[in-house]
């Protein structure tokens, strides 16, 4: 590849979507939906309307389903008042020009009796009690230790890839241009697939194959809805965040990715490294290397990328396509002051999650500074 200064500014096909750039919005829980019923908001489109100059919007964590929830504020996408309110903010982020994809999201353990239909327990792979995690469930409890969560059974499998497929359905009334599977951070297709979390003895885990069954059911089922071109799927090979842990993550992440090149989604998005905690330190290159090698169409890094890393490695061929978060969130217009080599405003990490207006719609952007 070419090193060319303005390559993150060059149009670029994903699947069958044209980007206006290659500087993408990462999934970002922020816990503003409208309380009850988990709704998007006037704000919250109005937050993603002011970031729309991205080159992909990848809306935040959305739960699938009741069960699919693990925090206080964060939005759903299995209800009709749900489709209704992520339809102001796909509407408004079309209007100036941009893209947005939902990400579907169930957490698996990473919830609370508290959060979940009848007081019941989390599920999971297996019961195994992941030390030392945390959800947050309301103002008055505040953060709460996970507890131990519920196995699976084998015949419930079935309701769970459903669960995504009604998800992806309600995305496409809500007028998303595709979506994004979440398979990171210790949720539980992420829990299926590494080997600290997944003790199972059925056909869902044990050896890597089991182990990969379920999360390929629900790419396979979102495809179903979308077509492979307008699907992508998120990963975090080496995260420890949710007290995760794989014995191989570079065979792990690699078969992984040749199953889902088979199945010939858009992208995998990959974080490379988490402020939330990682297990390597650096970007792990063998586990990216093994997923580049088997997967043949786009590749997003992501996490805690700069302007000038992402120029670097965009230019040295490691990367297609680099996604922002923490950056986003105090820049909405992050792509026209990297364009410009302008300052950057810094994030404030106390508002990041929950609350109001404020550290959500008030970051300036760069005419409301020199103006
Ligand atoms: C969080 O709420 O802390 C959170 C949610 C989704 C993620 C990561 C972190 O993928």
């Amino acid at each position: 590849m070419v090193q060319n200064d303005d390559i993150l500014f060059e149009p670029f096909l994903l699947g069958d979507l044209t980007l206006r750039n290659r500087i993408l919005m990462a999934p970002l829980t922020r816990s503003r939906s409208q309380q009850p019923g988990d709704v998007p908001t006037e704000m919250n489109a109005e937050y993603y309307r002011q970031r729309a100059g991205a080159g992909l919007i990848i809306a935040e964590a959305t739960q699938v389903s009741p069960q699919g929830k693990g925090y206080a504020f964060t939005p759903g996408i299995h209800s009709e008042e749900q489709v209704a309110g992520w339809r102001r903010v796909t509407d408004a982020v079309h209007e100036e020009g941009g893209s947005i994809f939902l990400q579907l999201w169930h957490v698996g353990r990473i919830s609370h009796p508290e959060l979940q239909p009848n007081g019941n327990k989390p599920v999971a792979p297996s019961a195994i009690k992941p030390e030392g995690a945390k959800t947050y469930i309301s103002a008055d409890s505040g953060m709460v230790e996970i507890q131990t969560p519920r196995a699976l059974e084998l015949k419930e499998m079935p309701g769970i890839v459903e669960q995504f497929h009604q998800g992806a359905e309600n995305a496409k009334r809500a007028g998303f241009d595709g979506v994004e599977i979440h398979a990171a951070n210790g949720y539980l297709l992420d829990q299926f697939i590494k080997s600290g979390s997944n003790h199972r003895e059925d056909e869902y885990g044990g050896s890597l194959e089991n182990r990969l069954r379920l999360p390929l059911e629900v790419v396979a089922a979102v495809i179903d809805v979308w077509g492979a071109q307008r699907v992508g799927v998120r990963v975090s090979p080496t995260g420890s965040f949710n007290a995760m842990e794989d014995a191989d993550p570079t065979t792990t992440f690699g078969t992984f990715a040749k199953n889902l090149d088979a199945l010939k989604i858009a992208f995998i998005e990959v974080v490379e490294d988490s402020f939330q905690g990682n297990h390597f330190s650096g970007r792990p290159e063998a586990v990216i290397e093994a997923i580049q090698e088997s997967f043949t169409r786009t590749y997003i890094a992501n996490g805690g990328y700069t302007f000038n890393e992402a120029r670097q490695r965009i230019a040295e061929g490691k990367t297609d396509l680099v996604s922002f978060g923490r950056l986003f969130i105090s820049n909405p217009d992050l792509p026209e002051r990297f364009r410009l080599r302008a300052p950057l405003n810094e994030w404030d990490d106390s508002t990041f999650y929950g609350g109001d207006e404020h550290g959500y719609i008030d970051y300036p952007n760069l005419s409301e500074q020199s103006t």
